[in-house]
C-alpha cells in the first residue's frame, strides 16, 4: 500500500523523500533511478549502494533491478526523533562509474502509534475534609510521544459527588465542587481520562486515589441524652450505678473520649466518681436514702481537642429499712390524779419512721397489764388513754412501755418507757381497826387514867391520810361527854376525865370520831362502851327500921303469936351490886336471945317459939346487916317490938322511942302537929274513901303477915340494869307497919340525888303516926327484875343447877300483889322459890347441846288480882359445848 509519496525536490543530486513511519520492510518509498534519469540496468553497473553517515543505521536499500527504494529497517518516528516536530533521516547514495554521491533524505511523518500516558498507575492525593469547595488540586498531567495531533489533547474526568476538572493548558486541576465528609466517605477514587487527537484516537487513564483526611468537626455523642438507674441505700463502696458512653466520630486524638462529671456540688463528689477512661459510674460515699433520694448529674464527654457534649445521669435511691421508728412523747399528764375517770387522754405520743413506703409503716403497742391504751389519733399521733380505774393504795406508778414495730423486712422496732405516777385523792376515810372498842374500869379510878386506845387506819397519803382523833359530842347523864373522857388526838388514847362512880351508872358508851387532814376530810366514827366495875364502897342501908335512935317505929308482936311467926322484917339495901350487895342479917344483941330469930338472908324476924306470958313486954333487937364485900361493910339498926295485943296499952311508947333528954315540948308540938295533921288526912282520906267505896268493897288488909312493899327496894337499881337511863327518883316511900291496921305515912327525899353515901342516914323531917286505910286496886303489874343470870349453862350440868335469880314484886298488896312465877313445860327447866318473892330458874334434867344449843325460857309473873295483871320475860340460855361425844362413823 502507498499511503503518500512526496517528492519534495528533484533537485540534482538530492534527493528528499517523504513517507510515515512504522512502514513494512520492502515497502517502497520512491524510484530513485527515475529520479536520477538512469536507466535501469546503469544502477547496477555503477554499482549504487546506500551508504549512512558514520554509524548511522541504514533503513532503506534500493532495488537494483527497478531503482526502487525500500524500507530496510523498522523505522520508529518516536525512537528516532522523540519530540521533534519533524523527524529527517539522512541517507547517502552512491554511484560508481563515475563516482557520484546523491544525498537522500527521508522526511518521517508520525502516525498515531502512540496512546496518552499517565507517569503512575494512580495518583494520591490527600485532602482535608475540612477543604472548602472551590479548592484546587493538581494533578500531574499526561505524555503522548506522538506529536501534533496525536499527542494529548483533552482530558476528562469520570463523574463524581465531589470533584470536577480544570485544565488550563498543561495544567490539570481537580475543583472541589462539594466539601468532604470523612466521617462519610474517607477515601473517593477518581478516574481520570487524557486524549489524543489522533485517528483513531487514543486515550490512556489513571486513577486518582483521593484520600480524605480527618478535622475534628465531631463532638463526642452520648449514647442516651439521658441514663437512669436506680440504687439502694448504703450500697458497698465501688458499686458500679451506671455506665454512661459517647462515641466520637472523629479518629484518633479527635475521637479519644474522656469522661468527667459536670458541675455538680461537693456533696454529691463525695459519693459518686466517674472512670475517666470507661464512663463507669461508681459510689464512693455513703448513699443515704432519707438524706437526698435522688441525684442529678451532668455528665461531660471530651474528645482529644476539646470538643465536649453532655449527658443527664438520674440515679433514683431505694429505700432500705434502715431507721427504725422513733417514739416520742408529746405531751403527758404526770400525775394523774387517781379520781381519773376511765377513757381519759393522759398522754400523746407521736411515732415517726424516716424509711419511706411499707418501711415507714408503723405499727404500735402498748404493753399488756396496765390500765393504758393506745388509740391512734391524727396521722403518726397516738392518744394514751386510761382505761380502768386508779387506785394510788393499790399502784401508785407505772412504767409503761411503748413499742413501736415498721413492716419493713427484718422490721426494725424501738420502744419508750414513760413513766406515770398516780396522785392521791382523799378517797379512804380512816378506818378502825374493831368494829367497836369496850373498856373496863373500875369505880373511883383516878383523873386522868388511861381507859383504853382505838386506832384507825387510812391508806392515803400525807396528809390525806393523816388521822386525827376527836369525841363526837354527845350527853351522859346529862353532862357532856367531854366532861367524862378525853381523846388524845394524835394517839387515839382514851383518858377519864373524872372518876366514875359504879353507883351512878355502870356504863356509857362515846363516840370517838377519825378524821383524815384531807380537803374536804373523810371520817368515821367508832363506839367506845366504858363499863365500869363495881367497888364495895357502899355500906348497906337500913330502910327499915330506920336507923337506931331515930325511930318511934315499933312492932306489935301478939302474944297469941306462934314459934315461927313472922314478926318484922329488916329491910336493907346496898348500892353496890353483886357480892357488893349481897347482904346478910345477923342479930347482934336482943333482950332475950331465945326468942327472935332473923332470916339470914330474908331479914325476916320470926319468933322462935310461943310467946309465954313471962316474956318482958318490950323487947329489943340489934340487928346488922353486912354485904358481902372484900372488905365487908356492915350497919346496924334497933328494932323494938312489943309484946302486946293493943297499941294502947303501950304507955310507955315514948319512953323507948325518944331519949330521955328529949323535951317535953317538943313532944307536945308533935302531939299537936299530929292532931292537925290527922284532921286534915282524915278529911281527905273520907273524901278518897268515899270515892273507893263507890267501885269496890273495901278489904281488910291484915293477914298477921308482914306485907313488905317492894317500894323499899330503890327502883333506881333495877333500872340501871334496864334501860341504863336513870329514872327520876320516887319523892316517898310509904310502907305499912305490921298488925297495926295502919299505914305509916313518912315522907322521905330519898335517892333524888341517886346516891346514897354510906354514912348519910336518911333525912330526917318532921314525922308523925297517921292511921289511914288505903284500899289497893290492882293497878300495878307485877315486875320480874333479873337479879343475876348466866346466859351459858354447861350440858353437863346438874339438874338442878340455877341458871338465874330473879326478884318478882308487885306494887299492889294482899292478892293484887300476890305473885306467881311460871315457865313454859317443854323446857328442862324449872322455877324454884326459895325466898318469897325470890325465884330461881334452874335445870331441871340432863342437857344435851347437841339436840338443843339454846333455849329461850319465857318467864311469866301473874298476880292473884281481879282481873289479874301478868309481866313476861324472855331469858335466853346458851348450853355450851363438853366433850361429851366420841367419834362415830357415819
Ligand atoms: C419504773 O422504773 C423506774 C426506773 O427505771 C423504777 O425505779 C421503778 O421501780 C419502776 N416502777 C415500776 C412500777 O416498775
Ligand atoms: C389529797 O387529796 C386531794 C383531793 O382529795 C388532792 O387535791 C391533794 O393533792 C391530796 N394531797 C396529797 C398530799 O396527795
Ligand atoms: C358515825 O358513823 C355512822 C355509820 O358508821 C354514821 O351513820 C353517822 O352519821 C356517823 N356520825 C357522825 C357524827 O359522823
Amino acid at each position: 500500500i502507498f499511503y503518500f509519496f512526496l517528492l519534495l525536490c528533484c533537485a540534482y543530486g538530492d534527493m528528499s523523500y517523504s513517507f510515515p513511519e512504522e512502514m513494512k520492510r520492502g515497502s517502497v518509498i520512491g524510484n530513485i533511478a527515475k529520479d536520477l534519469g538512469l536507466q535501469t540496468g546503469a544502477l547496477s553497473n555503477r554499482r549504487a549502494r546506500i551508504d549512512t553517515d558514520g554509524t548511522d543505521k541504514r533503513y532503506c536499500d534500493i532495488n537494483l533491478n527497478n531503482g526502487e527504494l525500500v524500507v530496510a529497517d523498522r523505522i520508529d518516528r518516536e525512537g528516532l526523533c522523540g519530540e521533534k516536530a519533524s523527524c529527517i533521516l539522512k541517507q547517502e547514495l552512491v554511484l560508481e562509474n563515475p563516482l557520484e554521491l546523491h544525498r537522500i533524505t527521508l522526511h518521517i511523518q508520525d502516525i498515531n502509534d502512540n496512546s496518552p500516558q499517565f507517569d503512575e498507575e494512580a495518583i494520591k492525593i490527600e485532602i482535608h475534609e475540612s477543604a472548602v469547595r472551590g479548592a484546587r488540586f493538581v494533578v500531574e498531567e499526561a505524555h503522548d510521544a506522538d506529536v501534533g495531533q496525536n499527542s494529548v489533547q483533552q482530558y476528562s474526568l469520570k463523574k463524581n459527588d465531589n470533584f470536577i476538572l480544570a485544565a488550563n493548558g498543561n495544567t490539570i486541576e481537580l475543583v472541589l465542587d462539594k466539601e468532604l465528609d470523612r466521617e462519610k466517605q474517607k477515601e473517593i477514587n477518581l478516574l481520570l481520562t487524557a486524549l489524543d487527537g489522533g485517528s483513531p484516537q487514543r486515550s490512556g487513564t489513571v486513577v486518582i486515589h483521593v484520600t480524605v483526611l480527618d478535622a475534628n468537626d465531631n463532638a463526642p455523642v452520648f449514647s442516651q441524652a439521658v441514663y437512669k438507674a436506680s440504687l439502694p441505700e448504703n450500697s458497698p463502696l465501688d458499686t458500679v450505678v451506671v455506665t454512661v458512653s459517647a462515641a466520637d466520630a472523629d479518629e484518633g486524638v479527635n475521637g479519644e473520649v474522656t469522661y468527667d462529671i459536670g458541675h455538680v456540688t461537693e456533696d454529691v463528689k463525695k459519693i459518686f466518681s466517674i472512670d475517666r477512661k470507661l464512663g463507669e459510674i461508681k459510689v464512693i460515699g455513703a448513699v443515704d436514702y432519707e438524706t437526698t433520694s435522688s441525684f442529678e448529674i451532668r455528665v461531660k464527654a471530651k474528645d482529644g481537642l476539646g470538643l465536649s457534649s453532655y449527658a443527664k445521669v438520674i440515679i433514683s435511691i431505694t429505700d432500705v429499712n434502715d431507721n427504725a421508728p422513733v417514739v416520742s412523747l408529746k405531751s403527758l399528764m404526770n400525775p394523774i390524779p387517781e379520781d381519773t375517770p376511765p377513757g381519759t387522754e393522759v398522754g400523746i405520743i407521736n411515732v415517726q419512721d424516716r424509711d419511706s413506703e411499707t418501711n415507714r409503716q408503723v405499727r404500735c403497742s402498748i404493753q399488756q397489764n396496765v390500765p393504758f391504751k393506745l388509740v391512734p389519733s391524727i396521722k403518726n399521733y397516738y392518744s394514751v388513754v386510761s382505761t380502768g380505774q386508779l387506785d394510788r393504795e393499790l399502784v401508785s406508778d407505772y412504767n409503761i412501755t411503748i413499742t413501736a414495730t415498721d413492716e419493713g423486712s427484718p422490721p426494725l422496732s424501738s420502744s419508750k418507757t414513760v413513766q406515770l405516777s398516780v396522785a392521791d385523792i382523799n378517797d379512804n376515810p380512816p378506818v378502825f381497826e374493831e368494829q367497836s372498842y369496850s373498856a373496863y374500869v373500875s369505880e373511883n379510878n383516878k383523873p386522868g387514867s388511861t381507859l383504853c386506845s382505838v386506832s384507825a387506819r387510812d391508806p392515803d397519803w400525807r396528809q390525806n391520810g393523816t388521822v386525827v382523833y376527836s369525841l363526837l359530842s354527845g350527853e351522859v347523864n346529862g353532862a357532856p361527854v367531854s366532861s367524862y373522857v378525853s381523846v388524845n388526838g394524835d394517839t387515839g388514847v382514851i383518858h377519864a376525865v373524872r372518876s366514875f362512880d359504879y353507883e351512878q351508872f355502870r356504863n356509857f358508851k362515846v363516840h370517838v370520831m377519825a378524821r383524815d387532814n384531807g380537803s374536804p376530810p373523810l371520817s368515821s366514827n367508832v363506839t367506845v362502851s366504858v363499863f365500869i366495875s363495881d367497888v364495895n364502897d357502899n355500906s348497906p342501908q337500913i330502910l327499915y327500921p330506920a336507923p337506931e335512935g331515930n325511930s318511934f317505929m315499933t312492932e306489935l308482936v301478939p302474944k297469941a303469936a306462934h314459934g315461927g311467926s313472922l314478926v318484922s322484917k329488916v329491910i336493907a339495901v346496898d348500892a353496890d351490886s353483886g357480892q357488893n350487895a349481897w347482904l346478910s342479917y345477923h342479930i347482934v344483941k336482943s333482950t332475950d336471945p331465945g326468942l327472935f330469930t332473923i332470916g339470914v338472908h330474908s331479914g325476916e324476924i320470926r319468933t322462935q317459939r310461943d310467946i309465954s306470958e313471962s316474956d318482958s313486954m318490950k323487947q329489943n333487937l340489934i340487928v346488922s346487916v353486912k354485904d358481902n364485900g372484900q372488905p365487908s361493910l356492915s350497919a346496924t339498926c334497933s328494932m323494938y317490938l312489943l309484946i302486946s295485943d293493943n297499941l294502947a296499952e303501950v304507955p310507955e311508947l315514948k319512953d323507948i322511942s325518944y331519949d330521955e333528954k328529949s323535951s317535953k315540948l317538943t313532944s307536945y308540938l308533935i302531939i299537936a302537929l299530929v292532931c292537925v295533921s290527922t284532921f286534915f288526912l282524915t278529911f281527905i282520906i273520907i273524901i278518897m274513901g268515899v270515892r273507893f267505896c263507890r267501885r269496890r268493897k273495901p278489904r281488910l288488909l291484915f293477914d298477921g303477915a308482914v306485907a313488905i312493899p317492894s317500894a323499899y327496894l330503890p327502883p333506881n337499881y333495877a333500872d340501871v340494869d334496864g334501860t341504863g337511863t336513870l329514872r327520876s327518883a320516887y319523892n316517898y316511900d310509904a310502907y305499912l307497919t305490921t298488925g297495926s291496921r295502919t299505914s305509916d305515912f313518912k315522907f322521905v327525899s330519898s335517892y333524888n340525888d341517886n346516891t346514897l353515901p354510906a354514912d348519910q342516914t336518911l333525912r330526917k323531917t318532921s314525922h308523925c303516926k297517921l292511921i289511914i286505910d288505903i284500899i289497893d286496886v290492882n293497878d300495878n303489874k307485877p315486875v320480874i327484875e333479873i337479879k343475876s343470870a348466866s346466859a351459858k349453862v354447861a350440858e353437863d350440868s346438874r339438874p338442878g343447877t340455877m341458871v338465874a335469880l330473879m326478884n318478882v314484886y308487885d306494887m299492889d298488896t294482899g292478892s293484887s300483889g300476890h305473885v306467881t312465877c311460871t315457865i313454859a313445860d317443854d323446857v328442862p327447866f324449872k322455877i324454884v322459890s326459895e325466898v318469897k318473892n325470890y325465884y330461881m330458874l334452874v335445870t331441871d334434867g340432863l342437857l344435851d347441846r347437841e339436840f338443843q344449843p339454846e333455849y329461850n325460857i319465857t318467864v311469866t309473873a301473874t298476880d292473884a288480882g281481879s282481873p289479874s295483871l301478868s309481866t313476861v320475860k324472855v331469858l335466853t340460855i346458851v348450853v355450851t359445848d363438853v366433850n361429851d361425844n366420841p367419834p362415830t362413823f357415819t
